[in-house]
């Protein structure tokens, strides 16, 4: 037995002998664990170094055999956990190499990935020198699952109304050769950027990164990333879904007055402000136009007045949270017996005066609905060929 293998059988049989590890005569570098996905495959980044006292016994050698050893180490007593030596052909599993042994580079991909193949692995070195070697001090966990991996992304994503927001998305890829796809479902259009990361533990990753201007109008839909594995001939899919929080200024501020028909002096009105707004609406403030310029008369969502003879005329309101500021339109508020602006074909005639500004309110009102409702598609439905 030469001394390579005195270590090792050492290191085995008698632990805590070997606590230094620069004693190790084969050190190798993998991750602790990588999840594969089963029907796929997995590659194994892994790197080895040589104890100097041997270097020169591996580099006189010219064949150098990469092995791995599944569930334990002692294959002597067990060859059946001997499952790919680079030299055979006949290895139980299909196994490649694809690192270069004599760079130092063990990196193996092992494809068509079964649930059995669920173990923890051992790396060794064989020369056909006298070294030979197995790192008893690490292993490699291989977790087969039948469920593809859920990609990650940013927990929270809020953000204010018309600045740019960008996420991304990512999904461990441990078979690089046929890495997952990610696939967004956004309220907006954007153009995903891709690309395969290499992790700490050299595995790879897919990042996808999307960059947007959300509106109001995007505030509460749904974002979702997907990954889709290829499988054989099929796929798999993983996803993840987040709700996108748009915080915007007060939007669809409108006042209205109740009743809407004209009022006697005395009797009570109530003028009523409206919005939707994320964060919800702190302060409401009533303005009434008197001489043409507006003066606060009240700072609460519904102003409640009883009417006098100045009261008449045009009011709106306001309604304001952090981000911002919305305003309604005019509204009118009739007095019985006052002469109004806009009624100067029925002045006098107080019975058909109030019916007609009744009309007026309302057409205007729905005028302004179908006006607020339906923004520029219904006005500019000119079509060239009707018009040639
Ligand atoms: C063995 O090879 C490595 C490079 O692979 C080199 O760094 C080292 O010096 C060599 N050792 C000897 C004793 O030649
Ligand atoms: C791997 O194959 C080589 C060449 O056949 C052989 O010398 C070596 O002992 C084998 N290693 C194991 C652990 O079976
Ligand atoms: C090892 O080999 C693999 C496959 O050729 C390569 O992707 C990787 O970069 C190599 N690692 C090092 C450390 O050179
Ligand atoms: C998204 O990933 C890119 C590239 O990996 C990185 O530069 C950027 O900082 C990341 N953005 C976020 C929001 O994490
Ligand atoms: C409005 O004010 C007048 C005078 O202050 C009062 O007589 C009347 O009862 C009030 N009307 C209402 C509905 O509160
Ligand atoms: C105005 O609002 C108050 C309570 O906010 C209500 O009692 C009253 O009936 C309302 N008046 C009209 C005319 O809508
Ligand atoms: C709301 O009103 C309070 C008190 O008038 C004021 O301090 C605050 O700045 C206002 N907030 C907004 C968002 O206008």
């Amino acid at each position: 037995m030469t001394y390579t293998e005195n270590v090792f059988c050492i290191g085995l049989f008698i632990s805590g002998v070997l606590t230094d590890s620069s004693e190790r005569p084969l050190i190798t570098t993998m991750p602790n664990k990588i999840n594969v996905l089963s029907d796929s495959c997995v590659q194994i980044p892994c790197a080895f170094e040589i104890l100097n006292t041997f270097s020169n016994d591996f580099n006189k050698s010219t064949n150098i055999s990469g092995v791995w050893l599944k569930g334990g180490m002692n294959f002597a007593t067990n060859p059946s956990i001997v499952i790919f030596n680079s030299s055979k052909t006949d290895s139980k599993f299909q196994w490649q190499i694809i690192g270069d042994l004599f760079q130092k580079n063990c990196t193996t991909v092992f494809y068509n990935v079964k649930n059995s193949y669920t173990d923890k692995y051992f790396f060794r070195i064989d020369t056909n020198g006298p070294f030979y070697a197995t790192d008893i001090y690490m292993q490699v966990q291989i977790v087969v699952h039948d469920v593809p991996p859920i990609p990650t992304m940013t927990d929270s994503v809020e953000v204010k109304e018309g600045t740019l927001v960008s996420l991304n998305c990512s999904v461990v890829a441990p078979c690089p050769e046929h890495p997952p796809k990610l696939t967004w479902t956004l309220p907006t259009k954007s153009t995903p950027e891709e690309q395969l990361q290499e992790n700490s533990d050299q595995t790879k990753s897919v990042v996808s990164m999307v960059t947007f201007t959300p509106s109001y109008l995007h505030n509460e839909k749904n974002i979702i990333c997907t990954a889709v594995y290829p499988v054989g001939t099929s796929y798999k899919t993983g996803e993840i879904n987040r709700t996108l929080h748009v915080l915007f200024s007060p939007k669809d501020t409108s006042a209205s007055i109740s009743p809407s028909v004209p009022v006697s002096v005395g009797s009570c009105v109530n003028l009523t402000c409206s919005s939707t707004a994320n964060p919800p609406v702190t302060n409401y403030t009533w303005f009434r136009i008197s001489e043409g310029k507006p003066t606060q008369v009240s700072s609460r969502q519904n102003y409640t007045l009883n009417v006098t003879v100045e009261d008449g005329g045009l009011y709106y309101c306001e309604a304001a949270n952090d981000v911002g500021l919305g305003k309604s339109q005019e509204v009118l508020l009739p007095i019985k017996g006052q002469d109004q602006p806009v009624s100067p074909l029925v002045y006098g005639i107080v019975g058909r005066t109030s019916i007609i500004i009744l009309i007026m309110i309302l057409i205007a009102f729905f005028g302004w609905k179908r006006k607020s409702r339906f923004p520029d598609q219904l006005e500019r439905t000119d079509n060239p060929l009707e018009q040639e």
